[in-house]
């Protein structure tokens, strides 16, 4: 047998891999990371991974695609659509691009325009992605690459599933990744006939979902294997609690389903090597990192002491990412001995919240709203200890990038926030295993705690010292993630070698 890690010279597994945004391509969160490394990672293993998503604007030129496949009609109405193939930047994860002008090369994001409203033909921009990627892996179009896995991410690409089902002679297996089970895809019913499908699926066995056709529930329905991004959101969507309605269907589907922890890209997130900050350094050149923090508050014009906790935070800025438990949490944490610098952009009340704050305390709040790459790895490498109080979190990328940067991450214990990051406990700092501050309830009050607890640590040198270490030291390759993804899909195709 071979081993998982082995590439299979000549029986490589072809995965069609759907998702809706890649890093650096575009990007509004942590899938965009995920479809950047995971492709990447399988290839390495020996997996052909092709990956398909939406030529949104510029993309055709980003990756140097060309036409492959011209006049393709998905629907019996609506736009026709080209696929076009190129090479992800500095990868060789080969990319199929759909373009349907009319339905992706608008400004604004990829889900909504410019003022934060989802456009209005989600279902059909991507029901179109989700058709086609089915079309594509039964030979419903001249492609001769044929994929043995469909590999679908989020909603997005849900309803692909429910498509592949649709074809009786389909040998194609299905894998439906959540990497946030609280963005759904739910449309009106009207649009069934409109993508092709039939109503025998709009039905609590199928697509329908509080009288919704639910994208989401197509992948977690049709799929023939669920996975999620920790092994700690595996088990809490099947909880009312986290399970958004959907938690019944989950636990009837619990032995399909796992969770696989996403790793983090070590080249990009390096310290050592990282061209967005002011001084590079290790873990034997700790003391280097004092010069990312002077920078940092510099620039963004903070008076913070050398005594002082500099709390880093970069996140949406979301319920979801407990944004506002941090500024119900300010009035108590600015009596102690700190500062907070603020990446991040979402709901428009809690940006001004945060704006409000910055303009109130300059001294100790600096504050960005927007997306800016650089100053992520700015806040990563400057800051001492980094704030993520998620509500939920199905992985989470930061506390990963945090510890790399040897910046403890304060984190509530939640998904992958828990499987990622190990408690200063009395015995975790003993036995060098602390990486963070964990704490559990989702409120203002136990983040003061935590963050107390978090200066009491800074104060003793030594055992920060050996925090940052240890976070410096953990493993998040995506090897090791891709391992899993492998070994989930050679238990869904025969091995060739024993055919
Ligand atoms: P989610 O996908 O739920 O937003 P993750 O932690 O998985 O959370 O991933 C978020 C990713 O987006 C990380 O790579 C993070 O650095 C990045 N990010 C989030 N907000 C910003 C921002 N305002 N500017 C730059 N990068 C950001
Ligand atoms: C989602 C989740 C986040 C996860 C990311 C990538 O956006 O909110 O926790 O890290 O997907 O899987």
């Amino acid at each position: 047998m071979n081993s998982p890690t082995q590439p299979i010279a000549g029986h490589a597994i072809q995965v069609l891999f759907v998702t809706s945004e890649m890093h650096p391509l575009i990007k509004t969160g942590g899938l965009a990371d995920v479809s950047a490394a995971l492709p990447a990672a399988l290839g390495a293993l020996g997996v052909n991974c092709r990956v398909l998503m939406p030529a949104y604007p510029g993309l055709i030129e980003a990756v140097g695609a060309e036409l492959i496949l011209d006049g393709l009609a998905p629907f019996a109405w609506g736009p026709r659509c080209r696929v076009l193939s190129g090479q992800v930047p500095n990868s060789e994860v080969p990319i199929y691009l759909l373009d349907a002008p009319e339905l992706y090369h608008r400004p604004g994001g990829p889900y909504q325009d410019d003022s934060g409203f989802d456009w209005p033909d989600n279902a059909l921009r991507f029901g179109l992605l989700s058709r086609v990627a089915a079309q594509l892996c039964v030979g419903q179009s001249a492609l001769q690459w044929r994929p043995q896995v469909l590999h679908a991410n989020d909603w997005q690409s849900g309803l692909a599933a429910a498509y592949l089902k649709l074809n009786p002679s389909n040998a194609v297996r299905s894998v439906f990744s959540v990497h946030n089970l609280a963005f759904q895809g739910n449309f009106s019913p009207d649009w069934m006939p409109r993508l092709d499908l039939p109503w025998s699926l709009f039905a609590p066995e199928g697509l329908e979902f509080h009288n919704w056709l639910s994208f989401i529930k197509s992948g977690l329905y049709y799929s023939d294997r669920l996975t999620t991004v920790s092994p700690s959101y595996a088990k809490e969507i099947q909880t009312p609690e986290l399970g958004l309605g959907l938690d019944g269907l989950l636990r009837h589907r619990h032995e399909s389903l796992s969770g696989i922890l996403n790793g983090i890209n070590p080249n990009e997130w390096d310290p050592a090597a990282d061209p967005h900050i002011a001084q590079p350094y290790d873990q034997d050149r700790l003391d280097d990192k004092a010069a990312n923090r002077k920078a940092l508050s510099q620039q963004l014009g903070l008076n913070v002491a050398d005594d002082f906790l500099l709390l880093g935070m970069v996140s949406r800025m979301t319920y979801q990412k407990g944004s506002d438990l941090v500024l119900d949490a300010l009035p108590e944490l600015l009596r102690r001995p700190l500062a907070c610098v603020v990446l991040g952009s979402g709901d428009t009340e809690l940006e001004q919240r945060w704006r409000e704050w910055a303009a109130r305390r300059p001294d100790r709040i600096a504050v960005h709203i927007g997306y800016n790459e650089a100053l992520a790895h700015q806040i990563e490498a400057g800051s001492d200890a980094f704030l993520m109080p998620s509500r939920f979190e199905p992985c989470g990328l930061n506390q990963m990038y945090s510890m790399r940067y040897g910046t403890p991450p304060i984190v509530r214990r939640t998904g992958g926030l828990v499987d990622s990051v190990t408690d200063a406990s009395p015995s975790a700092l003993a036995s060098s295993t602390a990486t963070g501050v964990v704490f559990d309830t989702a409120s203002p009050a136990a983040l003061v705690s935590a963050v107390d607890r978090t200066r009491a640590l800074y104060e003793q040198p030594d055992l920060w010292r050996g925090l940052q270490i240890t976070g410096m030291g953990q493993e998040f390759s995506w090897t090791r993630s891709a391992v899993a993804y492998l070994e989930l899909y050679r238990t869904l195709i025969p091995d060739p070698s024993t055919a």
